[in-house]
């Protein structure tokens, strides 16, 4: 019997070892089959790069400058093309033309947006930027009507912005002409002016804890659109149990979110629905409206008001960092924007919103810094709800779709000089002069959300700004207008003199 035991112990052990290394190598096999079958193309789907095992195409596509690093691609396989990022299928489409086909007239097809797991894991698809179907349509239209009519409360919106305008003033005067980065005071008055709406009220630029979560959220964006977040996106189960940058992403998340309760709870509090002073009164008196089957509750409400921050403060604030950056790079190009505004306006009064019809000048170089600057170069992703057709390729169902806005914004076809800064670009005979691929809010049923606002604020703020300064280089430097991605493709961080004039 012994023996048996022993034969049966050996046995035992050397099958175990064998086991191990059978079941370890058909894991593997099995694993890079089943990869395989799950990045394998489907019949009439647009050719690309040929992905790696799990990867795809993650290193394919340099992170760094994303919207330039496969000029190749195009060249090899056409307008209309396919990536693979860890677990999304992707087609990237080139051209004004393409882009319409998707956005507008496969409107409806291309409406939902695609979940990514680094963004689902802290918020589902609460909101408004992530949301889909009924109660995307129900937050959507609310924040689009709330806004409208609300200009906001007692005072209007342009109001709201010019006295900001007032105070962002103050804080470069502040500076006295010295080099400095306002990276900050310019995030923190736009972000104030999304506060006025939602909470009802500005946040001092002194305020250290509201400028923590401005930093926060600038944070979290970095590393969410970084390398961390695509690795994330990629290994969702595995990476949620590691440490890594990824673990920040949600522990910023939840001190955004009880910022936000708290201010909810403080509305809540002394809540009056007969006077709504704030998207968040308003919202509330959206939830009392007994309706089980409304997507109006506290979940929604903290992650619209979030997602109006997103939103709105990076995309402005990169906008107006690069605004200032050109004028300082185009100084004859400043000086015509100045001589414009000192003769319609002058010095003594604050720009509104009556003066951008006959400031066409000003209104030009705005628009160009809006494409030179192509903030979001593949807009915000969508994904196909049906199976559809677009350039004669098959696009199955929850395909994800990027629109190349860089490839409009910078088409040799629509522009005189594509790559060069020129105002002249939105003018003509002294008229400013609407152009159909300037599109950097994207186009559709659903894109921007706050073009309007966006529009007034940056009109507002940067007008404000020429009039009270010149913009220019500290002594013996140059400027570069190199980029960074965060959140919004952005300056490179850059110190500048604002001498008031
Ligand atoms: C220069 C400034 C801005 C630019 C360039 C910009 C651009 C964009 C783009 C390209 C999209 C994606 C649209 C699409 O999928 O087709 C978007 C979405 C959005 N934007 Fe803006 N944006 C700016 C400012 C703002 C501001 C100030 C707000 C605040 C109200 C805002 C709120 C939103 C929202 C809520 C969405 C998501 C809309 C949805 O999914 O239905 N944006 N923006
Ligand atoms: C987007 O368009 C630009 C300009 O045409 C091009 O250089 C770039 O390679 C394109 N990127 C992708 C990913 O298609
Ligand atoms: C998608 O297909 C379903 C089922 O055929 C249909 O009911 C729906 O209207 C389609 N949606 C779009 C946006 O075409
Ligand atoms: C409740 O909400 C649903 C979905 O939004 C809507 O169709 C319905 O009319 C609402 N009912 C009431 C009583 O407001």
């Amino acid at each position: 019997m012994p023996t048996g035991i022993m034969l049966c112990h050996c046995f035992a052990v050397f099958w175990e070892a064998l086991s191990l290394k059978i079941v370890f190598v058909f894991l593997v096999t099995f694993l890079i089959f089943a990869d395989y079958i799950r990045q394998r193309r489907p019949r009439g789907f647009p050719p690309g790069p040929r992905p790696l095992p799990f990867v795809g195409n993650l290193f394919t596509i340099d992170i760094k400058k994303p919207h330039l690093s496969s000029e190749k691609f195009i060249d090899i396989y056409g307008k209309v093309f396919s990536v693979q990022l860890g677990i999304l299928r992707c087609v990237i489409v080139n051209g004004l033309q393409l882009v319409k086909e998707a956005l507008i007239h496969q409107s409806e097809n291309f409406i939902d947006r695609p979940i990514f797991p680094i963004i689902y894991d802290h918020s589902k698809t609460f909101g408004l930027i992530m949301s889909n179907g009924l109660p995307w349509k129900q937050q959507r239209r609310f924040a689009l009507s709330t806004l409208k009519s609300f200009g906001l409360g007692k005072r209007s919106l342009e109001e709201q912005i010019q006295e900001e305008s007032r105070f962002l003033t103050g804080a470069i005067e502040d500076e006295k002409g010295q080099p400095f980065d306002f990276h900050y005071q310019i995030n923190n008055a736009v972000s104030n002016i999304i506060c006025s709406i939602t909470f009802g009220n500005r946040f001092d630029y002194h305020d250290s804890q509201f400028q923590k979560l401005l930093r926060l959220l600038d944070e979290m964006g970095n590393t969410q659109a970084g390398f961390w977040g695509q690795v994330y996106n990629s290994f969702p189960a595995l990476m949620k149990r590691l440490p890594g940058p990824h673990q920040t992403v949600f522990k910023n998340w939840d001190q955004l979110k009880s910022f936000v309760r708290k201010i909810i709870e403080k509305h809540q509090e002394d809540w009056n629905p007969l006077e709504t002073r704030d998207f968040i009164d308003a919202y509330l008196n959206e939830m009392a409206k007994e309706n089980v089957s409304s997507s109006f509750h506290m979940e929604n409400l903290i992650l619209s008001t979030l997602d109006l921050f997103i939103a709105g403060t990076e995309t402005t604030s990169a906008t107006l960092r690069w605004a200032m950056l050109y004028m300082a790079v185009y100084p004859e190009i400043q000086g015509k924007v100045q001589a414009e505004i000192d003769s319609v306006i002058g010095q003594s009064r604050a720009p509104t919103m009556a003066d951008r019809d006959i400031l066409p000048y000003t209104n030009a170089v705005i628009h160009e810094i809006q494409r030179m600057g192509n903030i979001l170069p593949f807009s915000a992703p969508r994904v196909a709800v049906n199976d559809t057709r677009i350039a004669g390729f098959h696009l199955p169902k929850g395909t994800v779709l990027l629109p190349n806005l860089t490839s409009v914004l910078f088409d040799k076809d629509e522009w005189d000089t594509p790559r060069k800064f020129n105002p002249n670009h939105f003018l003509k005979d002294g008229r400013f002069m609407k152009r159909e691929a300037f599109i950097p809010f994207s186009i559709g049923k659903r894109s921007c959300l706050g073009e309007l606002l966006a529009r007034m604020e940056l009109f507002l703020f940067f007008t404000t700004l020429m009039q009270k300064f010149t913009f220019q280089a500290p002594n013996g430097l140059i400027l570069s207008l190199d980029f960074k991605i965060g959140n919004a493709l952005s300056p490179k961080p850059y110190k500048i003199c604002a001498i008031s004039r």
